[in-house]
């Protein structure tokens, strides 16, 4: 059919056509948002969910949402290589400046500023080109101590109280929080309970893959009783079959109730996938209503395309033992497995693969939904491992 009218959209962050099976999420944070707005006390919420099932989406309409009720942002992305500090620091300068906007020179603002200054000294991070304010000296004494477990929380009260005074609430959206830290994760879980106790107007959105199981101790109860870990799962047949349908129906077109059952049999309701599939069967019918053998005609190119893009970027950045360790999970299946399963696959004991399990979940591929366990961070991996390399490496763990 018309590929210039295909309204599908594959891709990282790529905002759907339409955004289905999410609005019951949409309105528990909203709520969250107008709670705290209110000086109410409600709980942050880190979303979690596997590779492409809609987190970066999801923050970003979330994003618009905050705004239009009068929150002021601030969304980044956490990165393997980059520091939380270096990270926040660039946009809660920009916050802070922007609170000063209007007319009068507020001195909590000014002092949001001076503390931002010292929390940059205290860490020195060298951020080539953080100039926090020319004019401003850092406030000696806060934040500014470089343990950023009790600075974190200094500087959130600094700008929290910089926003009550302005009366304008602020959101931080923090993407990929699966590439924090413990500490820095840890940090910001202080800081926000800070806010709490405070009822300070700042509320926290994180996005990432589940991380609660790589925190320990005090951190990990201090996470459970001030967060919302709302799931961002794979949609539902009915969810998936109007992500599907209502895109295509704008356009005067539609897919036969078997081409849809098809296509959430594949993609297993993942968000991702069902752009994909959805874009290719929609190029590759000659007519509406895209059918059955539609589907079936463009599924192997599909699988092409993906392996050579969505799972082949993954792959290309691991090592060879990486690989053969992910090839050993896939051997599993694509439930959790065992740590000592995946090893005794390889024909090794647990502690000569604990390195590569460790350097796997640092790279997002893997993550431990419980202590011991291990599974894959993108859906269909498993079935990819075996496709990219039809042999299970030699026991021993050569290579
Ligand atoms: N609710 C939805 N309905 C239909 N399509 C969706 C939905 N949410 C996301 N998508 C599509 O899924 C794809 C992946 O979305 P997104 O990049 O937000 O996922 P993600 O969870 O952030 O992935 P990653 O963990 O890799 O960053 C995009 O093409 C997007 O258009
Ligand atoms: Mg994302």
């Amino acid at each position: 059919m018309d590929e210039i009218r295909n309204p599908f959209s594959p891709g990282a962050g790529t905002p759907p056509p339409e955004l289905a099976g999410r609005s019951a999420l949409i309105d528990r944070i909203k709520l969250l948002l107008a709670r705290v707005r209110e000086g109410r006390p409600g709980k942050s919420a880190l979303l979690v969910g596997l590779r492409g099932v809609g987190k970066t989406v999801l923050l970003n309409e979330l994003e618009n949402l905050a705004e239009q009720i009068g929150y002021k942002t601030i969304l980044v992305e956490a990165h393997e290589s980059k520091s939380l500090t270096a990270l926040l620091a660039p946009s809660l300068r920009k916050l802070l400046l922007s609170l000063d906007r209007m007319e009068n020179v507020s001195n909590k603002v000014r002092r949001g500023l001076r503390v931002l200054k010292g929390f940059v000294n205290g860490v020195k991070i060298t951020v080539g080109d953080l100039e926090i304010g020319l004019d401003i000296e850092a406030e000696a004494g806060t934040a500014d101590s470089g343990d950023l477990e009790a600075d974190l929380p200094e500087l959130f009260i600094a700008v929290a109280e910089a926003a009550q005074d302005r009366k304008i609430p602020v959101a931080i959206l923090l993407d990929e929080i699966q590439y924090l830290s413990a500490k820095e994760l840890s940090a910001l879980i202080m800081a926000m309970h800070k806010m709490a106790q405070k009822r300070l107007p700042l509320v926290l959105i994180g996005a990432g893959l589940p991380v609660l199981a790589g925190l320990a101790g005090d951190s990990k109860s201090y996470a459970e009783r001030l967060f919302d870990f709302p799931e961002v799962g794979p949609l539902a047949p009915d969810d998936a079959r109007q992500a599907l349908r209502e895109p295509a129906q704008k356009e005067g077109a539609d897919f036969t109730d078997e081409a849809l059952d098809e296509i959430i049999r594949l993609t297993q309701g993942y968000p991702y996938f069902l752009q994909e599939w959805g874009y290719q069967s929609w190029n590759y019918a000659p007519q509406s209503p895209v059918q059955l053998a539609d589907v079936k005609h463009a599924t192997p190119r599909i699988i092409e395309r993906l392996d050579a893009n969505f799972f082949r970027v993954r792959f290309d950045r691991l090592t060879p033992r990486e690989k053969d360790y992910l090839r050993a999970l896939a051997e599993l299946g694509a439930e959790p497995q065992r740590s000592g399963d995946v090893a005794a696959v390889l024909g090794v004991k647990v502690q000569t693969v604990a390195p590569l399990r460790d350097s796997l979940m640092k790279k997002g591929m893997i993550y431990s939904p419980a202590h011991g366990d291990t599974a894959f961070t993108v859906p269909l991996f498993d079935t990819f491992m075996k496709r990219a390399m039809p042999q299970l490496p030699g026991k021993g763990g050569k290579t």
